[in-house]
């Protein structure tokens, strides 16, 4: 059994304010019935609930997309900032971490969740799951640059796998990395005696940051969204799959996989 409040949260994504005020205009069904407090229980395996005439399906576990801004820290707690929990309302936000890191200065996708075993496949370096960003640098980046980044350069003691870097300008593009290295990004350009500029995350595992999202926005992910990430390996192998023997593995503990 559960609260009503806390079902309309986690499989409605509403905070507890929003889910109230959906329980006192009538946008919430429960078993055909028109709900009157948003604080009665419900059994969560059995009572058929439906908020604005959406059947709401309880999952075990929450899976968050976020624009994260500029400014929050990738973390549950950090003395240093806020985190990117306090962008979600309680009791969404409840036993949520974030699945990888992203820098402070860094915006764009980032996935939440409180699935340990979702975020460890997504994570491990093992995987390979692609994620996209889009860069602007300080420097021109010269085919050179381009050749030395896209089959692996040296970042203090850690040659980077084979990447993909798609250049809009000569100081901005795409690059699509399938590991986590701590400022991985940053790294492999100040190897190339460059600088990133600004680091936005397009997408992680093939699932793209929703566009109509602003900075701080947050919607849960769609069951398409999900089934895909949970299909991954399979798809994260596709970078591998080019010619001139990308696959070899290398070791490394991900920085993604250092979360919370
Ligand atoms: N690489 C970086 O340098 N920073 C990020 O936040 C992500 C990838």
């Amino acid at each position: 059994m559960m609260r009503l409040d806390k079902l309309l949260s986690k499989s409605g994504g509403l905070s507890r304010k929003e889910a109230a005020a959906a329980v006192r205009s009538g946008r919430v069904l429960v078993n055909g019935v028109r709900a009157k407090k948003a604080d009665c229980k419900i059994d969560e395996e059995e009572d058929g609930v439906v908020l604005d005439g959406r059947p709401l399906v309880y999952r075990k576990f929450t899976y968050i997309m976020l624009h994260k801004p500029i400014g929050y820290v990738s973390s549950t707690d950090d003395p240093g900032g806020p985190t990117v929990l306090e962008l979600l309302p309680a009791p969404l936000s409840k036993g949520l971490f974030p699945c990888g890191r992203l820098d402070k200065n860094t915006t764009g996708l980032l996935i939440l969740t409180d699935d340990g075993e979702f975020c460890h496949r997504l994570l491990t370096p093992r995987n390979h799951v692609p994620k996209d960003y889009l860069f602007s640098c300080a420097r021109p980046v010269t085919e050179e640059d381009k050749k030395a980044l896209e089959s692996g350069v040296d970042i203090g003691g850690y040659v980077t796998r084979p990447c993909v870097l798609t250049l809009r300008s000569p100081t901005e593009g795409i690059i699509t990395v399938t590991e986590g290295k701590y400022h991985q990004i940053k790294l492999m350009f100040q190897s190339r005696c460059n600088k990133i500029l600004s680091l936005h995350r397009l997408s992680f595992g093939g699932v793209s940051l929703d566009e109509s999202l602003t900075p701080g926005a947050y919607r849960l992910l769609t069951d398409g969204e999900r089934e895909k990430l949970c299909a991954l390996p399979h798809g994260a192998l596709a970078l591998e799959a080019t010619p001139d023997g990308l696959s070899g593995e290398r070791d490394g503990q991900d920085r993604d996989t250092r979360t919370r």
